[in-house]
């Protein structure tokens, strides 16, 4: 099938990045970029320092595209009608409530964009999932677009994505590799086809994979899985180097130099944040409890328990210094991001660690170059669940570095190139829990 259309259902840190991406390289093709919220749509279409996510690049990936074959709206139903393919790039976080809670993937606004796509739907249409989903979703996307809407064929692939944050458009522009899952039947294959028609604008064709959508819905889980397995290793290393001596980053390094270990990925930090690793690996481990695999479930679990011991422990270090009492301390959290150079703070380690500190008495200066002031307000009253620290003024959320100047101590989470030179004074404590090899003290406490 020749695309001339796309929709893409879902505008945030996937839909807004990948989309822009392709309306650069494929000119030809018409990009609807679709959202159920209007904010992040006017943001979309507002100023261009002002886009609702932040990533190197993106702006001017933006500014050439926007307007011209690439459009952001609330139009659904309408941008549905008319592309012949349609992505589905919405959020699936961890189920609150109901069967599977805590584990599996809430695929609530995946089965509402599948509703919609039946609804609207009057001519044939590719769907493609980009949201990252449990292995076997797509039988039940085929099973809602089915009942609700016999005239039409809909092809269903699975088309993950790689990306991450801070790097989006660097990894959208070299790909290590574009994955593609589709039926064996004739119609499936030529699904296919019409989608490596796409990406071979500008990746090269040996890294264009295709496979059928199990396995491809499985490798985007099982890749995230294996990642964080990495940090979560030296993380738990980083612990048996404090009690013995041994330097984690030195350790990591010589690791990393066996060619069939590598170096990616072995840097010991606070822990991993972002809002995909801890969820993938919950469903990871949700699917394999439902297959009986409770071995196979517990091993992966023990990567996000690993995870939050290491928040745990960090913060642990911090409330030892003061001999276990910070009423009356000053903390400065420098980095709010999960990594540098994004705006997005989902599942920071900042988060937890800040919790923490704050509940053992400390008040705390806050200070990220990007994420905003009302996202750092929303995370700690959803999360915390506290309400009125911030009229206390025991949390106070700063513009500039320099405001935290009159702290007793500085806590480093996220990279951002600008903490890497940050002048504190010589008297005062910092605890770095950044993952920048560089930085011979982890966890080092003074100076
Ligand atoms: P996001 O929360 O930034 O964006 C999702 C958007 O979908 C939101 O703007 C929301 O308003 C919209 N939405 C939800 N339901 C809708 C509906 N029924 N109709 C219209 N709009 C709707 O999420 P994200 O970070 O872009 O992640 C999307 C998916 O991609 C997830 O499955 C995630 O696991 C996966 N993923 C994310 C990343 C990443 O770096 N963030 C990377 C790879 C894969
Ligand atoms: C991750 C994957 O790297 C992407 O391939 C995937 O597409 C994405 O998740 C997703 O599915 O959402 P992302 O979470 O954006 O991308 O960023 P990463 O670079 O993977 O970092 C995740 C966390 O791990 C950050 O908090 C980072 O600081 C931490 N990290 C990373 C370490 O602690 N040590 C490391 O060596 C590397």
């Amino acid at each position: 099938m020749k695309i001339k259309n796309i929709c893409c259902i879902g505008a945030g840190y996937v839909g807004g990045p990948t989309m822009s991406v392709i309306a650069l390289k494929c000119p030809h093709i018409n990009i609807n970029v679709v959202d159920a919220n209007q904010d992040k749509i006017n943001a979309w279409n507002g100023h261009i320092d002002n886009l609702p996510v932040f990533e190197p690049g993106l702006s001017e990936v933006i500014e050439k595209t926007r307007n011209r074959n690439l459009f952001f709206s609330t139009n659904i139903n309408e941008n549905i009608e008319k592309a012949e393919m349609i992505f589905i790039a919405v959020n699936t976080p961890t189920k609150t409530e109901g069967k599977g809670a805590g584990m599996a993937a809430d695929l609530t606004y995946v089965e509402a964009c599948a509703r919609d796509i039946a609804k609207y739907s009057k001519s044939d249409k590719i769907v493609i999932e980009k949201s990252t989903l449990p292995v076997r979703t797509a039988e039940k996307i085929k099973e809602i677009l089915i009942s609700n809407n016999k005239t039409v064929n809909f092809e269903i692939l699975s088309n993950p994505e790689f990306l991450a944050e801070g790097t989006a458009i660097e990894d959208l522009f070299k790909s290590d590799r574009v994955l593609i899952g589709g039926d064996d039947t004739e119609s499936g294959q030529k699904a296919i086809e019409s989608l490596v028609n796409i990406y071979k604008n500008w990746i090269e064709k040996e890294k264009i994979l295709t496979t059928d959508v199990w396995t491809s819905e499985l490798s985007k889980l099982a890749s995230n899985a294996m990642l964080a397995q990495r940090i979560s290793s030296i993380n738990s290393l980083s612990a048996l180097c404090e009690k013995t001596g041994a330097n984690v980053d030195e350790l990591s390094h010589a690791i990393g130099m066996d060619h069939r270990i590598g170096s990616k990925f072995l840097k010991a930090s606070v822990g991993f944040g972002g809002s995909c690793f801890q969820k993938d690996i919950l469903n990871l481990v949700y699917l394999c409890k439902f297959y009986g695999l409770n071995e196979v479930a517990e091993f992966w679990h023990q990567v996000v328990k690993i995870n939050n011991y290491q928040k745990e422990r960090f913060a642990q270090k911090v409330i030892d210094h003061f001999d276990g009492n910070l009423t009356g301390k000053k903390i400065a959290v420098l980095g709010w991001a999960f990594k540098a150079n994004t705006n997005d703070s989902r599942e920071s380690a900042a988060i937890k660690v800040s919790e923490i500190l704050y509940k053992n008495g400390a008040s705390l200066s806050i200070y990220d170059p990007k994420v905003q002031k009302r996202t750092i307000v929303n995370d700690i009253q959803n999360l915390w669940k506290i309400k009125n620290s911030m009229k206390e003024k025991k949390i106070n959320i700063v513009e500039k570095f320099a405001a935290t100047n009159d702290c007793d101590a500085f806590v480093i989470i996220t990279e951002w190139e600008e903490f890497k030179n940050i002048d504190i004074d010589d008297a005062k404590i910092i605890f770095d829990g950044r993952n920048i090899n560089e930085n011979k003290n982890k966890f080092s406490i003074g100076k």
